[in-house]
């Protein structure tokens, strides 16, 4: 071919882009909204975009999106991002709401003149607050879902002919996390999609997300009283203690590559659990839960579960613990309570294998917590009854 052959082409293909219709995109929300950090008075809603947006939320009481809740840090409106997380607050407990979301895109951010693009709305959704005064509640526990975000949809599927309040995440639903679309599609997008825009859920950290380049962004995504991944907060008869046991191996382990300090972080949360064991809220509950990824267990082997043992569960013991809900062993499993060793029951969910994985429903009164672990493929594998002491 010679030169003046290829400038013709190539002028031809550049006509020819400039005929071609731009592609017109729309603002789009990826995944949510789904709730967290549910309170007597508060619901923080989030969501994520595909572009950089300022974000709201409409809500009031069932028929009204009367009111608007918005976030700002330090005086500034959040704005130019794609994680949205607004906290609704003032609200009433055990009170139905409606709520949609909104976000405007942001196609330029200059010092002096911001150009917005388009305004996205979501779907109306209902929500309710929590409350001590709640008679009866229930809730939902999965755990060690591994990514096989199928078990999630089977799990949470097979709930729904009985309702529920919240659902939790016991820890390792992720791997090791790389990135944001690994968070989406194995945790945002299925949870959203099933349940969590009307019904909030806790995460409760697994050892395995604490792994991987992209685990020191997970609390990006998800709301917690004070922020963290351990706190204690409370819904009709229960008052719930969520712990993070951290890693398995010991801080020095190679596996860490030096870059983690769970001995001083699990020492920290005994400081706070010895704090938490006397509030008014926890003597005073008719039930008290814990959830926690690994259960405490004395091994020769595993540092991480010897160190809640040594150090964690005589608080528990103290703290008249009624029931602690685990996972992490792969192995689902109903243990006694061993009087002076332990003087709780724990019931440890499933493994990530078909007919293997677990939900665990508790349906809680003020007399009796009720918990059934049921599998994937519908076979009851453990049952429990707690009394009120
Ligand atoms: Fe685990």
């Amino acid at each position: 071919m010679n030169g003046c052959m290829q400038n013709h082409k190539r002028n031809y293909v550049f006509l020819l882009a400039l005929a071609l219709p731009i592609p017109c995109r729309a603002l789009t929300i990826v995944t949510g909204p789904y709730l967290q950090n549910a309170s007597e008075t508060s619901m923080t809603v989030m969501w994520i975009t595909d572009v950089p947006c300022t974000s709201w939320v409409e809500y009031g009481t069932p028929g009204t999106l009367d009111q608007k809740a918005i976030h700002s840090r330090h005086g500034l409106i959040d704005a130019d991002q794609t994680i949205h997380r607004i906290p609704i607050e003032g609200l009433s407990p055990g009170k139905e709401y409606e709520y949609r979301v909104c976000s405007r895109e942001i196609l330029k951010f200059e010092a002096y003149k911001v150009t917005y693009g388009e305004t996205i709305t979501g779907e109306t959704h209902k929500f309710t607050t929590l409350s001590r005064d709640k008679q009866s509640i229930s809730f939902l526990v999965l755990n060690d879902i591994h990514q096989r975000d199928d078990l999630i949809t089977s799990l949470i599927k097979m709930s729904a002919s009985k309702p529920y309040d919240l659902v939790f995440l016991n820890g390792d639903i992720l791997g090791h996390i790389e990135d944001e679309q690994q968070v989406i599609r194995h945790v945002l997008k299925p949870c959203s999609d099933l349940f969590a825009a009307r019904i909030p859920f806790v995460w409760v950290r697994g050892n395995h997300e604490t792994r991987g380049k992209f685990a020191r962004m997970l609390p990006n995504y998800m709301a917690a009283p004070q922020g963290g991944y351990y706190y204690a907060f409370d819904h009709g008869p229960v008052h719930f203690i969520v712990m993070d046991g951290g890693e398995d191996k010991t801080d020095a382990s190679s596996e860490y590559s030096g870059l983690v300090d769970f001995d001083r972080y699990r020492a920290r949360q005994r400081v706070w659990l010895e704090k938490e064991i006397q509030t008014e809220a926890c003597r005073k509950a008719a039930f008290r839960v814990v959830l926690i990824h690994m259960p405490p267990i004395a091994s020769e082997r595993w540092h991480g579960p010897t160190d809640l043992y040594n150090t964690w569960r005589p608080l528990f013991n103290a703290g008249k613990i009624d029931l602690m809900l685990s996972g992490h062993l792969h192995r689902y499993m109903v243990v006694e309570p061993e009087k002076g060793i332990r003087d709780y029951p724990m019931i440890i969910g499933g493994a990530p294998q078909a007919g293997q994985a677990t939900v665990i429903r508790v349906d809680a009164a003020p007399d009796k917590l009720e918990i059934t672990m049921t599998t994937d493929a519908g076979q009851v594998v453990g049952t429990y009854r707690v009394q009120r002491k």
